[in-house]
């Protein structure tokens, strides 16, 4: 069975999209989800679909925090893990390790960081989209692996814009985690 882990901070929406979707034909599963943040609404989402959840806050030593999520991402045994709305720089310690894929809301290598929806709409852009790629020690700097563009429309929010884009996000971290597994060793 390969296996897969899900990191997520937040909401949650693209971590249930993962949840509800069956990688059986691919061999795979969902075996866990690690989340950050102790009231974040994923790990309800996790607990409705049954899966399994870690939490690991902050700690104010970083490095042992690093160290803790390291552990416990290989007493896990991912195949593959998906970082889906995690709002936090892995460690190269842990991206050098692990096989990780990133769901970004920007067309990559435009716009990363924390604030990819709202730096494209500062920038004035037409289009923006959404990249998913490897993860590597830096800030959404990885190889990439697919992306899909989106026009922006005139006078969008925010939250309009980022709604629209994490509505494609659902769909594409889905067909790409089933692109994926099975070229990746269990
Ligand atoms: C998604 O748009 C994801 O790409 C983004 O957080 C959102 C999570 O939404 N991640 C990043 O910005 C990482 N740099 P969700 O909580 O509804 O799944």
């Amino acid at each position: 069975m390969k296996r897969i882990v899900i990191l997520a901070s937040g909401t949650g929406s693209l971590a249930e999209a993962i949840f509800n979707a069956d990688f059986s034909e691919q061999g795979g599963e969902v075996v866990a989800l690690i989340c950050d943040q102790p009231d974040a609404q994923v790990l309800k989402r996790a607990e409705q679909r049954h899966v399994e959840s870690y939490t690991i806050p902050m700690l104010p030593d970083r490095e042992q925090w690093n160290k803790e999520l390291e552990t416990l991402i290989a007493a896990l045994r991912p195949t593959l893990v998906v970082s889906a709305g995690f709002m936090r720089i892995l460690p190269k310690e842990i991206t050098s390790r692990f096989k990780i894929i990133n769901s970004h809301p920007s067309l990559l290598p435009l716009f990363p960081g924390a604030h990819a929806v709202r730096d494209a709409l500062a920038a004035g852009s037409h289009e923006t989209g959404t990249t998913i790629h490897w993860v590597d020690a830096g800030i959404d700097t990885g190889q990439i692996i697919v992306q899909e563009k989106l026009a922006i429309n005139s006078d969008e929010s925010e939250e309009s814009l980022h709604e629209r884009i994490k509505i494609v996000e659902r769909g594409l971290i889905v067909a790409t985690i089933r692109r994926l597994l099975p070229t990746l060793e269990s």
